[in-house]
């Protein structure tokens, strides 16, 4: 099992919880964030130390997903996220050990 961590613009979202449900995603989970990536905001001065200002609200998405479906989650979502322009966002892949579905005590693949 995979668990896929994407991190999108907010007026994305719908287009990419469509696409998932195309493909048959069983479940998402969003959360509002904020980030920043290489153009990094800009820093500022404050009291001699250097902050970095301008994280920028994004919208974080994940879905646990049996290996099969995850060439397909990565280009679902690459697709229905981008722009072409810069902030377009980023899909981190991890290695899901396990998953239990409260309700029943199914475990596993069978639990997503
Ligand atoms: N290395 C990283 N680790 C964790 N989160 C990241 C990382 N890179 C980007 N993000 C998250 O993804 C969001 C979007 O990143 P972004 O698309 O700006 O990446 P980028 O590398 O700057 O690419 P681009 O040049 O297309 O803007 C960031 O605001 C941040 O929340
Ligand atoms: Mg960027």
């Amino acid at each position: 099992m995979k668990l896929v961590s994407a991190i999108i613009k907010p007026f994305k979202l719908d287009d990419v919880r469509e696409a998932l449900s195309e493909i048959g995603v069983q479940g998402i989970t969003v959360t509002e964030v904020k980030g920043f990536g290489r153009q990094k905001g800009h820093t500022e001065l404050y009291r001699g130390a250097e902050y970095v200002v301008d994280f920028l609200p994004k919208v974080k998405i994940e879905v646990a997903i049996g290996d099969e479906l995850l060439d397909q989650v990565i280009e679902s979502i690459t697709k229905a996220a981008n722009t072409g322009k810069i902030g377009d966002g980023k899909i981190f892949v991890t290695e899901l050990q396990q998953a239990i579905r409260i309700r029943t005590g199914e475990t596993g693949t069978a639990a997503i």
